[in-house]
């Protein structure tokens, strides 16, 4: 028999369990996570790097998942798989943005062909995310692309969605949102990945910090309070992004306040009628100087192969697709 404060333990532990953190830590520079999220233990759960190894030391209570980012990912991808398991890991990522051209550029069924050689089989230790897509609208991109993933790729044991999103409102993140969260519904998929998110124009860097912050303030309670939503990753754990000059700033601060992620709303989804324009913007000059000299320094320190086809991933990062939606305003 179970005893009553045995009872209460366990749920205890599994309030615990849920009050956990979603919020998730993209970089490319281990140590600036650490930097994040010193002082703040257990507001950031989890990180990635596009790539499938570590690159440093994550804080205690940040758990690392790996990604296979896409075609170019398959050598090495097995053993460092493994590795971040073993250390671990729960939760392994697909391929980054095979939707757009310019980033893993990959057809819906090479992708769920790479997909069930390379992931499914590690269904059995971790939990399986879907190829990440952008909030693209324009036909065989974004949910679209998705779509056609999941129409091939039935039998590959994805658990949950995963989701990139740049626009102009909070308004906007939460309809796309909603849109994404139906879709994972009508292939019994449970949860939503926000895997990055940011205000299209604070791709290269925070323009104006009070307009960063409000929008990272309500995105932050929405996705904390959204059931359905498993985790997100503001873009990114970077100087000009969460830190300025290596230190958090103002921005950084709201996305590792203490969070509360109760779930008390149950969102329905709803559709919202979009009028949307995709348009591909190449990254601005800035970005790519300042990834490039980030991974100059980091070159210098170590000088492994593994950080060479880093590099190569970070490079790829760099060049963003940006959707420009307009979307009816809900005050
Ligand atoms: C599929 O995923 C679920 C949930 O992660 C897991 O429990 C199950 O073992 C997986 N199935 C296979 C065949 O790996
Ligand atoms: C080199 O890398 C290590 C581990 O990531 C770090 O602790 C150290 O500060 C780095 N040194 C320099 C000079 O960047």
């Amino acid at each position: 028999m179970v005893s009553f404060t045995k009872l209460l333990t366990m749920g205890l532990i599994a309030a615990l369990t849920e009050a956990s953190s979603k919020r998730g830590a993209a970089y490319n520079e281990a140590s600036l996570v650490k930097t994040l999220t010193s002082g703040k233990s257990g507001a950031v759960s989890w990180s990635y790097n596009w790539a499938d190894s570590v690159d440093g030391d994550m804080p205690t209570g940040v758990k690392y998942v790996p990604m296979m980012w896409g075609t170019s990912s398959v050598s090495g991808w097995t053993s460092a798989v493994k590795t971040a398991l073993s250390k671990g890991s729960t939760h392994i990522l697909g391929f980054n943005e095979p939707d757009m051209s310019s980033q893993a550029d990959m057809s819906a069924s090479s992708a769920a062909s790479l997909y069930k050689e390379y992931i499914t089989p590690y269904g059995d230790r971790a939990t399986l995310i879907s190829p990440a897509v952008t909030s693209s609208t324009t036909s065989g991109q974004g949910l679209d692309w998705f779509k056609s993933f999941m129409d091939d790729c039935s039998s590959c044991n994805v658990s949950a969605l995963a989701v990139h999103w740049y626009g102009g409102s909070f308004a906007d993140l939460e309809s796309f949102m909603k849109k994404a969260i139906s879709t994972a519904g009508d292939y019994d998929i449970d949860e939503v990945w926000l895997t990055e998110f940011a205000l299209d124009a604070d791709i290269n860097g925070i323009v104006d910090m009070a307009t960063s912050k409000t929008f990272l303030e309500k995105s932050v309670a929405w996705l904390d309070s959204h059931p359905k939503v498993g985790g997100y990753a503001y873009f990114y754990t970077a100087n000009n992004h969460l830190l300025t000059s290596g230190s958090v700033n103002a921005v950084g601060d709201v996305y590792v306040a203490a969070s509360s992620s109760s779930s008390t709303s149950s969102a329905k989804s709803t559709t919202t009628k979009k009028a949307a324009s995709t348009k591909t913007k190449e990254a601005a000059s800035t970005k790519t100087k300042t990834a490039e000299s980030t991974k100059t320094t980091d070159a210098k320190n170590t000088t492994t192969t593994a950080k060479v086809t880093k590099t190569v991933t970070s490079t790829k990062k760099v060049t963003k697709t940006v959707t420009a939606k307009k979307a009816a305003k809900t005050a």
